[in-house]
This record gives C-alpha cells, sequence and structure tokens, in this order.
C-alpha cells in the first residue's frame, strides 16, 4: 500500500475511511448485512445510509452480483469484508466501482497476508482496513490499521489520524510547528502496542504457517463427517490465497448449531457463532431492512459456528476438538 496508519482499532480505520471520503448525509454506502457493526456504524456515524447486500453461500463474501442493483445515484461507497480472509470476487466488484466513480473500502480484519489472483487482499480498494484486536491472527489487544492505496488520501488521512492537526509534516520537518487544520481525532496506538504487534510481524511466516497447518487440520479431519452429516466445510476459490483467520462450520440448521455449541460446551471447548444479519438488527430495521430481504445472510448466520482456532493452539488439542465433534448428534 502507498500509506499505512496504526490505529486504536479497526471500528477507528473505518471511522476514518468515512471522514476521507467527506460521507454525508443523504449518501448511501453498500454494505453486506453479513458484517462487523463497524462496516455499517463507522458511515452511520456521519449520517451516510447503509443499503444492505447479501452474501455469496459459497464464500459468504458479498455477492458481486447484486450491486449494480443496489446503487443510486447516492451511491458513494462500496464497503466489502473478505470474510473468514478469503477474498471477494474483486475483479467484477472494482470494475463495477470504477464504471459508476464509486469508493472501494474493503474490510480487511480477518484478510492480512490474503491474496486475491496473487495480489494482497486490502491494496484493492482506495482505502483497506485491518484489525488488531485479540480475535485475530496478529495481535495487540485492541488495535487496527488503517491502509491508503491513493495518494490523494494521505496527507489529510494523516491530519485526521492526528486529531486534526499537521503534526505528521512537522515531525518531519516540512512545517516548523503544527496547528489545527482539519477535524480528526486520536486515532493512534500507543508505541507499546505498536512494538508488541511489530514483534508479531517479524514472525509473520511461522504465525502463518502454524495458523495454515490448523486450518488444513481442521479440513482433513473434519471432510468425511461433514460430508456424512450434511454440514458444510469453508470454501476457498483457487484465485484467492486465504488468510487462515478462521474455521468455520455451516451446520445443517439452527437447532443443529445450538445442539453442536452446547455438546462441545459440556466437554470444556468453546465454539462461537457469528454476525447476526445486520439489516434485521434494532439500527438494521430503522434503515428499512425486513425479513427475507437478505436469505442467504439470514440462513447463514443461523448456521455457522466457528472452531477454537489460536496461534497457541497444540496438535493434540486440535484432535481432541476434532474427536469430540465425532461424538455429536447432528
Ligand atoms: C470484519 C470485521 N471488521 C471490523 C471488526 C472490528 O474490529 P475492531 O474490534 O478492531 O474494531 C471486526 C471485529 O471482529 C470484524 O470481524
Amino acid at each position: 500500500m502507498r500509506k499505512a496508519l496504526l490505529t486504536t482499532s479497526c471500528t477507528h480505520a473505518l471511522e476514518m475511511t468515512a471522514l476521507l471520503l467527506d460521507l454525508k448525509p443523504g449518501d448511501e454506502v453498500v454494505i453486506p448485512s453479513f458484517a462487523f457493526v463497524s462496516a455499517a456504524n463507522a458511515f452511520v456515524l456521519h449520517g451516510a445510509r447503509p443499503v444492505f447486500a447479501d452474501v455469496r453461500s459459497d464464500t459468504l463474501n458479498l455477492d458481486e452480483k447484486q450491486v449494480a442493483g443496489l446503487i443510486t445515484a447516492n451511491t458513494r461507497a462500496i464497503v466489502l469484508v473478505h470474510y473468514a480472509g478469503v477474498g471477494c470476487e474483486l475483479d467484477p466488484i472494482m470494475e463495477i466501482a470504477r464504471r459508476r466513480n464509486l469508493a472501494v473500502i474493503e474490510d480487511n480484519a480477518h484478510g492480512l497476508f490474503g491474496k486475491y489472483l496473487g495480489k494482497y487482499l486490502g491494496t484493492f480498494g482506495c482505502l483497506a482496513t485491518q484489525s488488531f484486536h485479540e480475535t485475530k491472527n496478529f495481535t495487540c489487544g485492541e488495535g487496527g490499521a488503517l491502509l491508503v492505496n491513493e495518494d490523494r488520501y494521505i496527507e489529510r488521512g494523516e491530519i485526521i489520524w492526528q486529531k486534526g492537526t499537521n503534526r505528521c509534516q512537522f515531525f518531519r520537518g516540512e512545517v516548523d510547528k503544527y496547528s489545527w487544520v482539519d477535524v480528526g481525532s486520536s486515532y493512534l496506538p500507543s508505541d507499546m502496542l505498536a512494538a508488541f504487534l511489530l514483534a508479531q510481524f517479524d514472525a509473520r511466516d511461522r504465525i502463518q504457517m502454524t495458523r495454515q497447518r490448523i486450518w488444513e487440520h481442521y479440513y482433513g479431519g473434519l471432510k468425511d463427517w461433514a460430508g456424512r452429516n450434511g454440514v458444510r466445510l469453508p470454501m476457498v476459490p483457487p484465485n484467492c490465497t486465504q488468510a487462515y483467520h478462521m474455521f468455520y462450520l455451516l451446520m445443517p440448521s439452527r437447532e443443529a448449531r445450538q445442539r453442536f455449541i452446547a455438546c462441545l460446551e459440556r466437554h470444556g471447548i468453546l465454539s462461537v457463532f457469528h454476525y447476526l444479519p445486520l439489516h434485521l438488527s434494532d439500527m438494521g430495521r430503522r434503515y428499512g431492512g425486513a425479513t427475507g430481504d437478505c436469505p442467504v445472510t439470514e440462513r447463514v448466520s443461523d448456521q455457522i459456528v466457528r472452531l477454537p482456532f489460536y496461534n497457541q493452539m497444540t496438535e493434540a488439542e486440535q484432535s481432541r476438538v476434532i474427536r469430540v465433534i465425532f461424538d455429536v448428534e447432528i
């Protein structure tokens, strides 16, 4: 990318994108309903209206075929989430955005070091965001980054990041004092958190290889069981290199999913569901969301369960999880 600015969270990095794009009341942003709250809230904070799109049933990423139909004269941006670190269908989406002159923002919270057609996720949109929350591959507890891929956003990005001042220019010796020049806030993490993160980036290959091993152990261990029980495993299209962020299962029904979570819990194993459809949340309904608007999101939200997945997970721990899963009555 042209510039990376560490932030206090991915949420804050998303808020910075809304400021950089000067989003205002009346503007619309197309967002997948199967996403984290911040992907909508960051824009709503500035008065923009979220327009919810459904996701593809294979990758759980924004359904690119829906995008054109949701664009109006007020649309300013498309927000992408590379769910589980697997890239969206970027070629057709970037083409629609180019034709309609829309900004693309990649919420790449899951996708650091993943690739689409050999190019890193987070380098396609004009702006992209990362998360270093404790649940991510690389973490400083709470943290994030704004990735800037177009030069025109760098100077103002730094100003917004530095409380609306040109302090970055002052530090580089480009101005002899710094002052208030634009809107902004304090989006910087402390040096201590940055140092904590840097040590993990130094170990990037080891961390990613460990996560690949964990992901593949789950996939190999559960493939036959899933086939026999009507459970679907994650799908990674051949044009994507995934970021090995998450391993999820799609259970046959909500009831089966709840039984599964409860059974694992009885064995002391934490498995969790994921996003609730944004369009059906209290806020989403205020923007007109209704049952049936995004059927894939609604179904997947009921069926998904995520398995334990952390950098220190041992092979023995993982084998135990798999053995317990074999005994769950679906
Ligand atoms: C796709 C996505 N975007 C954004 C966030 C928010 O990240 P943060 O907690 O760093 O603000 C999350 C949280 O897990 C997420 O899953």
